[in-house]
């Protein structure tokens, strides 16, 4: 009888696991996508994933729906662990229904997103779907509302990451959207609130699903994706290698590494590596490299407002975010998109508990009717608060230019800095030597027999007074001025001295960031 119910149950699983079936198996990998059960082999440690809800069934009788079998309900849901962290997981199914959410594969997301929200654990959703099911109507809506208000809910308390590794249309982007991190993979994914065809019949534009929505456009142009994945394996990997550096949930300390690279240690190169002339520019991620452990870093926004620089690294084995101009690009203004990309930063390391580090060298606002009609200063305003509001260790390293509002938004001490250092190098001012002599000195210009040699006289006068960080130095404003080549030790140092850091807000119900 026992052995029976066995063989009844084997068979059961076994045409759950078979998913869509061979052929529909087959296409998805003629596609270039792996399949759910596969993506969730790779995404977490060997031989660790439980499955829930495998015998989950849809109750719709709607079109024939009362015939149809939907192995799984189109979505594979569980746990397992992430470098022995236990991790929730759900990956659609597209080889079956496409993937698409009902009212019963909707629940099985719920459940476990509220399994990961009561253990405090992450969750990572795999997206591969046509949407709601549209059998379903209405009950598909409500399932999708669901799964939003979980992840609200979830926000700042587990680390919420999104792959999108096939179709994702209408509504059903909003999930990763509110998700802490979005992944892409080149060629096969797509995000889109109404597709090509919509868009062509309400305002005649022609544009490809790739153009529209891929991992390229999501990437560099939206900012809607965070990372850009050459495949499915890759995209998993670095889901891995993402959550390395977080927490499970808003009450631990991220994980520490043992540390492996000499904290002591000092890189000559540093003391090179601005180029001669202020004006020219040089690469952010070389420095970078030379603070951090091994030199690794993983960058988040890679492709998207490339003028700042915000990646997850270590320092002495532990986690930091680092928030660093690029003057590679745009002289590392901070622009509209910049001050976006760096606020959500701040904001998720600082709902996480990794500390900032914040490295400077911005000559200020990007300047123009573009930025100011698109509201730089609403977006400009993102990074005061996220800054101001952060209450994890803060530390300001300011290497050259540090000028105006944008000096402040960098993170100074007047916005909750707890070390500020310096390089000899640092020009901290309120604005820069040419516009300042310009403005303050117009009238001795003016009347002077070589105009423009009086204006290099009076450049180069401002900058010997004032852009140094020697007066910031002697307000305090500026704990101390370093050499560049122990910026590493000075850093490691500072970040352990702050490990106790306690700070909290004034009690509120939230805060009104701006939007
Ligand atoms: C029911 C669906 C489905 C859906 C796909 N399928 N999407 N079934 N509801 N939303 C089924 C197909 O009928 C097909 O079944 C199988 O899944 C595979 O789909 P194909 O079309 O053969 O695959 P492909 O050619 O790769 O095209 C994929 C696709 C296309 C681009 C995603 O299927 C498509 O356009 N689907 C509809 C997308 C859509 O409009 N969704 C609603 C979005 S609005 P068979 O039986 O033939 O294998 C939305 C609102 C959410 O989601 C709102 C939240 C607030």
């Amino acid at each position: 009888m026992t052995a029976e119910k066995i063989q009844e149950l084997t068979a059961r699983r076994g045409a759950i696991l078979a998913g869509g079936g061979e052929k529909a198996v087959a296409k998805q990998h003629e596609s270039g996508k792996l399949t759910a059960r596969e993506r969730i082999g790779l995404l977490l440690d060997p031989d660790s994933f439980v499955e829930l809800d495998a015998f989950v069934r849809h109750r719709c009788s709607e079109f024939g729906m009362e015939k149809t079998e939907i192995p799984a309900e189109g979505v594979v849901t569980g746990y397992g662990t992430i470098e022995g962290r236990t991790v929730y997981v759900y990956a659609q199914d597209f080889t079956v229904m496409g993937g698409s959410l009902g009212e019963m594969h909707a629940k099985k997301i719920c459940k476990v997103l509220d399994l990961a929200l009561k253990t405090g654990a992450p969750v990572v959703g795999l997206n591969d779907s046509g949407g709601a099911r549209i059998q379903e109507g209405v009950d598909a809506l409500s399932g999708y509302g669901q799964i939003f208000f979980r992840n609200t809910r979830a926000s700042g308390v587990i680390p919420q990451i999104a792959a999108i590794l096939g179709p994702s249309a209408g509504g059903a982007v909003y999930s990763p959207a509110l998700m802490d991190f979005t992944f892409m993979v080149d060629r096969t994914s797509q995000m889109f609130i109404t597709g090509p065809q919509v868009i062509k019949a309400v305002t005649g534009e022609e544009v490809s699903a790739e153009d529209l929505g891929g991992a390229m456009t999501h990437n560099r142009t939206s900012g809607v994706a965070h990372f850009f994945a050459k495949d499915d394996r890759v995209c998993l990997a670095e889901i891995r290698r993402l959550l390395g550096y977080l927490p499970s949930n808003n009450l631990e300390s991220p994980p520490r590494l043992e540390p492996t690279d000499d904290p002591e240690r000092r890189d000559e190169t540093m003391n090179a590596i601005l180029p001669a002339s202020p004006n020219r520019s040089y690469d952010m991620r070389k420095v970078i490299r030379g603070l951090v452990d091994h030199g690794e870093f993983l960058e988040v926004h890679a492709h998207y407002a490339v003028n700042i620089i915000v990646c997850f690294a270590r320092l002495n084995g532990r986690s930091i975010g680092i928030i660093a101009n690029q003057p590679a690009h745009l002289a590392g203004c901070l622009d509209i998109n910049a001050s976006d990309k760096a606020a959500r930063f701040i904001r998720t390391c600082d709902a996480f508990g990794i500390p900032l580090l914040n490295l400077v060298d911005v000559p200020g606002f990007l300047p123009g009717t573009h930025q100011e009609y698109g509201g730089i200063i609403r977006h400009g305003a993102k990074m005061l608060y996220a800054y101001s509001e952060a209450t994890v260790p803060k530390v300001t390293l300011i290497l050259r230019k540090a000028y105006g509002g944008a000096y402040l938004a960098m993170c100074s001490r007047d916005l909750g800095a707890d070390i500020v250092y310096a390089w000899p190098t640092a020009e901290i001012a309120v604005m820069g030597p040419e516009g300042a002599a310009n403005i303050i000195f117009r009238r001795e210009i003016a009347a002077a027999a070589d105009p423009e040699a009086a204006r290099n006289e009076k450049i180069a006068e401002y900058r010997d007074r004032f852009a140094t960080p020697y007066i910031a130095a002697a307000r305090g404003y500026v704990d101390d001025v370093i050499e560049p080549a122990s910026s590493r030790r000075a850093l490691i140092r500072a970040f352990e001295a702050l490990q106790g850091k306690r700070d909290v807000l004034p009690p509120k119900k939230h805060g009104n960031l701006p939007v």
